[in-house]
């Protein structure tokens, strides 16, 4: 007799095709992911058409060896989740058909799953975090600051105006030619170089303010490297991404725990492809040290995309009886949680 819960959760919201089967919500019986950084790189950034038509060609793959890895036939699935938005809207949509294939020759329940709820539940696969806690959410697309009140109650709280912190990182990595994806590159360079050398702008928004702004600091760093160049001064990419870093770091930290200060809130956690970043990590572990706030964060192979957070997420949505039928749709826009 089979007690348990399987979920097969797709994720192809934009540059990785994923597939995982998670047990119980909780526990990651395969995590498997084709990332398309090659393909991608030769052009600076994602290129939208060439990402979905590379999830068509990986996606029934990456689910075999999803099913393969866990040791599980489809048959045994018991609900199946699709991200749904938001992201590319062609790259979604592929999951998404995908999802409702299966979903309809199985018979089994079909779960639509917001991508950053994905990434904040992301947090639960490796700690048991009490409600409520304050996540940050920082990838190549999102920079959103959040109250988790339950698996089902979450409130935006800030976000960006402009650019992603990701994004941010992408950009700037780009102009001092580091290549792509910039975030992990410009991680380990800026070890290396010295903050208090360059002073780029932190953009704080007002007092009250949780939102953010990255495009003023990537502006300066171009700024910068031109009016260098110009006068022949010598440009120090070590330095260059360590003071960069230390201004968008800053800023992350200091505005989250800023948050959870004021509102009393015991538990802090971060997601998304920039919380694998060592600098921030460092930052907010020493921050929450001194304020006794728990600090969470997932293995860096959960905080870039990847389906075993959409089926950590599609569980408690199947569970809250959140189910779809066939008319579920690609969302490039879909927003989670709005501001007070
Ligand atoms: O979550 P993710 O895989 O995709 C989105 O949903 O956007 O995040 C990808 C982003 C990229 O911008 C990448 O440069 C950034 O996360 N990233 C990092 C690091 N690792 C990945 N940024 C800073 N430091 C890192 N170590
Ligand atoms: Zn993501």
């Amino acid at each position: 007799m089979k007690n348990d819960c399987l979920v097969l959760a797709i994720e192809t919201s934009c540059d990785d095709t994923c597939a995982a089967v998670i047990k119980d919500g909780r526990e990651v019986l395969s995590s498997v992911v084709a990332s398309q950084i090659d393909l991608h790189k030769q052009f600076g950034g994602v290129v939208p058409e060439e990402a979905s038509r590379m999830h068509i060609e990986k996606l029934s793959l990456v689910i075999d060896e999803a099913l393969d890895k866990a040791n599980t036939k489809i048959t045994d699935i018991d609900v199946v989740a699709s991200t749904y938005g938001p992201g590319l809207v062609g790259a979604l949509l592929v999951g998404v058909n995908e999802a409702k294939a299966i979903s309809y020759a199985l018979d089994k329940p079909l779960v639509g799953v917001h991508h950053i709820k994905g990434h904040i539940f992301a947090n639960f696969i490796e700690n048991d975090i009490a409600f409520p806690f304050v996540c940050l959410v920082a990838s190549g697309g999102h920079t959103h600051l959040y109250l988790v009140k339950d698996y089902m109650e979450i409130e935006l709280m800030g976000q960006t105006l402009d650019d992603a912190v990701g994004e941010a990182y992408d950009k700037v990595a780009r102009v001092l030619g580091l290549g792509y994806p910039g975030g992990p590159i410009i991680d380990e360079i800026a070890k290396k170089g010295d903050k208090a050398n360059i002073d780029f702008p932190r953009a704080w928004m007002g007092k009250d303010s949780y939102d953010f702004s990255f495009s003023g600091v990537k502006s300066s760093v171009l700024n910068y490297l031109n009016k260098a160049k110009m006068t022949s001064q010598e440009i120090i990419v070590e330095d260059i991404c360590a003071s960069f870093q230390d201004a968008v770091v800053d800023v992350l930290v200091t505005k989250t725990m800023k948050l959870a200060k004021k509102l009393n809130i015991k538990s802090v956690a971060i997601a998304g492809g920039v919380a694998s970043n060592s600098e921030l990590r460092q930052r907010f572990r020493d921050a929450c040290k001194d304020e006794s706030i728990n600090f969470y964060y997932p293995s860096r192979k959960y905080c870039t995309d990847n389906a075993a957070m959409i089926g950590v997420a599609g569980y408690y949505e199947y569970l809250s009886g959140n189910t779809s039928d066939g008319s579920l749709n690609a969302v490039a826009s879909l927003t989670l949680g709005s501001k007070k």
